[in-house]
């Protein structure tokens, strides 16, 4: 270990995965608007741009949550989980969507993917810097193509991440996070 320091590496330990936020305080457009162009300094190969964003509000997250819902029905999710998802949307004041946008092979859609990935978490580590929680949630199975239509996607999107965003009320103790195996290999 080195003893460098630097600010970051407080924003890379703080963030966590949290949905314990103030439920009366708006995000602004504005800020949203900010972390979703600090999410654009993320690599992606042959600079595809894939990202793409959503931001949800007010009745729509208990549309989005119908939507996804219904989705999971026909996919033959259990009733209990399937009422569930239809307010779960709502719990804080903002949810966010990314998409993926499809490549022009296999490879450069993972790729892109992986670029997607990346956005989300530089979104991530921008929102804990500013004080909010932010909680990493999948698209449901089933629900990738209801969702991304819902958004304003093209039809090909998949559904990367649908976070759970707001002004975080606590921190999250973390525990020990292991220590990387890390395989060095020279000569
Ligand atoms: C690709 C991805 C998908 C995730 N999906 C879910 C999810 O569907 N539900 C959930 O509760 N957490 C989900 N998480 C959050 C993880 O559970 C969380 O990151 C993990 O518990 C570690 O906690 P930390 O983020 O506070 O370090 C997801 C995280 C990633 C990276």
């Amino acid at each position: 270990m080195t003893e460098s320091h630097f600010p970051i590496d407080d924003i890379l330990r703080s963030r966590r995965t949290s949905m314990l936020v103030d439920k009366t305080r708006d995000v602004p457009r504005e800020l949203i608007n900010e972390l979703c162009e600090l999410a654009t300094w993320a690599p992606n190969h042959k600079r595809t741009w894939p990202w793409r964003f959503a931001a949800i509000t007010g009745p729509a997250q208990l549309r989005l949550g119908d939507a996804i819902a219904d989705a999971m029905s026909v996919f033959g999710d259990e009733p209990a989980k399937v009422e569930k998802a239809r307010t779960k949307y709502a719990r804080t004041p903002v949810v966010m969507v990314f998409g993926c946008a499809v490549g022009d092979s296999e490879l450069r859609t993972t790729e892109n993917r992986d670029a997607t990935a990346a956005a989300v978490q530089n979104f991530m580590l921008a929102a804990t810097a500013r004080g909010l929680a932010t909680y990493w949630g999948s698209c449901p199975k089933g629900a990738n193509d209801p969702v991304a239509q819902f958004c304003g996607f093209d039809a090909d999107t998949t559904v990367v991440c649908i976070m759970y965003l707001g002004w975080a009320t606590s921190t999250v103790e973390a525990p020990e996070r292991p220590q990387p195996s890390i395989n060095y290999l020279s000569d």
